[in-house]
């Protein structure tokens, strides 16, 4: 079915520019990937101190999860897509981000990108999902923590809302899942940090890690 195979692909293509790397390099600010974590995102961004180029990067890479979903639930039914189609897609631009095709596929974590993917599938499922993220932020301090945390509720979200906000799909829920896993993986380092306490908290500048 190549109209899918097209959207699908193009998602990918989306998912791989690394915002973090484009936006720092737009404002003349040294590459995420050489200080902090070394992660391209927008929390290792913020470690630079400029609040502008984080939430331009947080809200860009959020963008290129979130357009590919929308424009797919919105006109891709003339052309057969649905929902599993637009689910697809959300995971083909957050394996962009990680895997970039433009970046030597050195990408980042997948947490903002993922959020957009989630707007887009429902905006109820994306507040619930980024409020998680929030809470734990806010409460705990550690970006990496409130990550895992919302993207272990994320799926269970999806299941809880389905039938009463929004009709379950298998394939949007197993792309979720597929996410979760992924981001997860992405957070191994951050994983092993938190356990040794010695993960860098939120608000914290570019100390090396
Ligand atoms: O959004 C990514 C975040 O969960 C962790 O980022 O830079 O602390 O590894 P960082």
């Amino acid at each position: 079915h190549w109209p899918s195979v097209v959207a699908i692909v193009a998602s990918y293509l989306v998912g791989s520019l690394s915002f973090a790397v484009i936006v720092s390099k737009a404002m003349g600010m040294a590459d995420p990937r050489s200080y902090g974590s070394g992660n391209p995102g927008a929390t290792n961004v913020l470690r630079s101190g400029n609040k502008v180029a984080a939430l331009a990067t947080l809200l860009l890479d959020a963008i290129k999860g979130w357009l590919p979903v929308f424009l797919i639930l919105r006109f891709g039914g003339a052309w057969g897509m649905d929902m599993g189609i637009a689910a697809l897609a959300g995971l083909a631009a957050f394996l962009g981000h990680l895997y970039p095709v433009f970046f030597g596929f050195q990408g980042g974590k997948g947490v903002a990108t993922a959020a957009g993917v989630l707007f887009g599938l429902n905006w109820l499922l994306g507040l619930a999902t980024g409020g998680t993220w929030l809470i734990v932020a806010l409460f705990l301090r550690y970006s990496s923590l409130a990550s895992l945390a919302a993207a272990l509720f994320a799926p269970a979200y999806y299941l809880l809302g389905g039938g009463i906000a929004w009709k379950l799909d298998a394939t949007a829920f197993v792309a979720m899942v597929g996410m979760s896993m992924l981001l997860a993986w992405r957070h191994r380092e951050n994983i092993k940090r938190l356990v040794a306490g010695t993960e860098s908290k939120l608000g914290s500048k570019k100390k090396k890690e």
